[in-house]
């Protein structure tokens, strides 16, 4: 075989098997395959395998000592009102000082949904039909105008939909916001292995690479400047939301505030359950220290466990909306061992090869693919805590073609909280019972992003439309 140093490494690795077409490629397929090899760090696969693939594979997730985690109430539902009040003026002056950037994670492939295509080009308001990349770039501009500091909107990509993603939003002229604003950069990628922990190859001249979970993003934000960048901007915290959720409140004054009055390095929000089994990770405590355990990880029994008064214990649902340090997201990165996100270990199938080189579509799971998930940053975290948001004002995902979560209950979702804001200015809709309007309607966040922004702009229409089928206030 052609010596090459990394073909060297690799075999030394026990890894030589990714080479094993080599000699029979074409110079520029033996290029792109080297390429992808650079990106692998070999120690870290090694030990991957240790640990979760030949090791105690089966261990699972550790639940010692778990306890329900405590959250900040709301004001309506017990928490002080006094608190909250200094929190939304806190992040308000951080916001008017320039020191937030948005920060959306949208590598995920979109499988569930059955979408082709990066996320974030998904179309799902009710009437205008715009994209979640422009609900988002719309929110982050209202907010601008709001606090007169324009903002910085950071975008983490996968390379399967990252030239995708920059060319929708250069079409679109980012939406209105400043190019210069808005950042896209790539996550990183593993490689899956085989039960046996060797390297995949999906053919003979590429590896089976997959993106490294959103907890990636923190490796990411580090290796593309995004860091950097943000501190010579004097931005030292980040806003971080899922690319699937367009009710999120993308900037969230009091959200920020309370990250900053709490000395916090790591701020979350939860949502109580909306079911005991809901299929969301779930805000614990162990050890002295926040952790997420996902609903996967925690046993039926648990997830239903009630107190004295009939209350769910394990209430906490994530929603995946964070506020992070900048200097915390660096410390993690670059930490070392003590403060480094651990791998999860995910079996699925993995298209390959077989020995004579020809695709393997496999049936059912053939090997391991690794992800991080950004919420394993909590426990490393100085002061991490937990506030609660109203569901109905920060949270309907879509992730499924149908069903829960799917682009119907999202513009569901959409059009009560726009009905909502209508009504509290004192127009009349017609609604069901659950508060769903039936005519189609649509606010965009730059009338009004919230009830209070919504009423403000509400206000100041000289001639009030009619609430009809089709509403747009824009
Ligand atoms: C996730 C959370 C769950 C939370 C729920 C709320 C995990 C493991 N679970 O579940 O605790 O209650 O959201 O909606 O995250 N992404 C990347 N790169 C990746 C993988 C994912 O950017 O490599 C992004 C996706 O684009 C998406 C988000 O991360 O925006 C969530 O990923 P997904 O796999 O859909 O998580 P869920 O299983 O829905």
């Amino acid at each position: 075989m052609t010596s090459h140093p990394l073909i060297e490494q690799f075999t030394r690795a026990g890894q030589a098997q990714v080479f094993i077409f080599f000699n029979q490629l074409a110079p520029d397929a033996q290029r792109r395959l080297l390429a992808e090899a650079a990106e692998i760090d070999l120690a870290e696969v090694e030990r991957l395998n240790r640990t979760l693939v030949l090791g105690r594979a089966a261990a699972g997730v550790n639940l010692d000592g778990l306890a329900p985690a405590p959250y900040e109430p709301l004001p309506e539902k017990g928490g002080r009102a006094a608190d909250w009040a200094k929190a939304h003026a806190t992040g308000e002056a951080a916001l008017r000082a320039g020191r937030v950037a948005a920060f959306t994670v949208a590598g995920g492939q979109g499988t569930r949904l059955g979408y082709d295509g990066p996320k974030g080009t998904f179309r799902v308001t009710p009437v205008k039909q715009k994209p979640l990349f422009q609900v988002f770039a719309e929110k982050i501009l209202a907010a601008g105008r709001r606090y007169g500091r324009p903002l910085h909107w950071f975008i983490m990509t996968s390379h399967q939909n990252h030239a995708a993603t920059e060319a929708f939003l250069a079409e679109n002229k980012y939406f209105g916001l400043d190019r210069g604003r808005v950042h896209c950069f790539r996550q990183g990628r593993m490689p899956a292995v085989g039960f046996d922990g060797k390297i995949l190859l999906e053919s003979a001249s590429s590896i089976a690479l997959s993106p490294d979970g959103h907890g990636g993003s923190l490796r990411a934000l580090d290796r593309s400047g995004s860091l950097d960048l943000m501190q010579g901007e004097g931005i030292d915290m980040l806003s971080f939301f899922q690319v699937d959720n367009p009710l999120v409140r993308c900037i969230d004054a009091a959200f920020l505030g309370w990250h900053e009055v709490s000395g916090s390095e790591m701020t979350s929000k939860m949502v109580p359950k909306a079911y005991p089994e809901e299929k969301v990770g779930h805000f614990c405590r162990q050890d002295g220290k926040v952790v997420v355990i996902e609903y996967s990880d925690l046993p039926a029994a648990t997830q239903r466990e009630t107190d004295a008064g009939g209350h769910l214990r394990y209430v906490a649902g994530s929603i995946a909306i964070h506020v992070l340090d900048r200097e915390f997201v660096r410390r993690v990165v670059r930490g070392g061992a003590e403060a480094a996100l651990p791998f999860h270990r995910a079996d699925k199938k993995i298209a390959t090869i077989d020995a004579d080189g020809n695709p393997v579509k496999p049936v059912k799971a053939n090997g391991v693919k690794f992800e991080m998930f950004v919420f394993d940053a909590l426990p490393f975290a100085r002061n991490a805590i937990v506030i609660e948001t109203a569901r109905a004002d920060d949270f309907s995902p879509v992730k499924n073609a149908e069903g829960a979560d799917s682009p119907q209950t999202c513009r569901d979702d959409q059009l009560r909280q726009f009905g909502r804001w209508l009504k509290a200015s004192g127009v009349s809709v017609a609604t069901d019972a659950t508060g769903l309007p039936a005519q189609a309607i649509e606010v965009s966040p730059l009338f009004g992003y919230d009830e209070d922004s919504f009423a403000e702009s509400w206000g100041k229409l000289p001639v009030k439309p009619e609430v009809v089928e089709g509403l747009y206030l824009g």
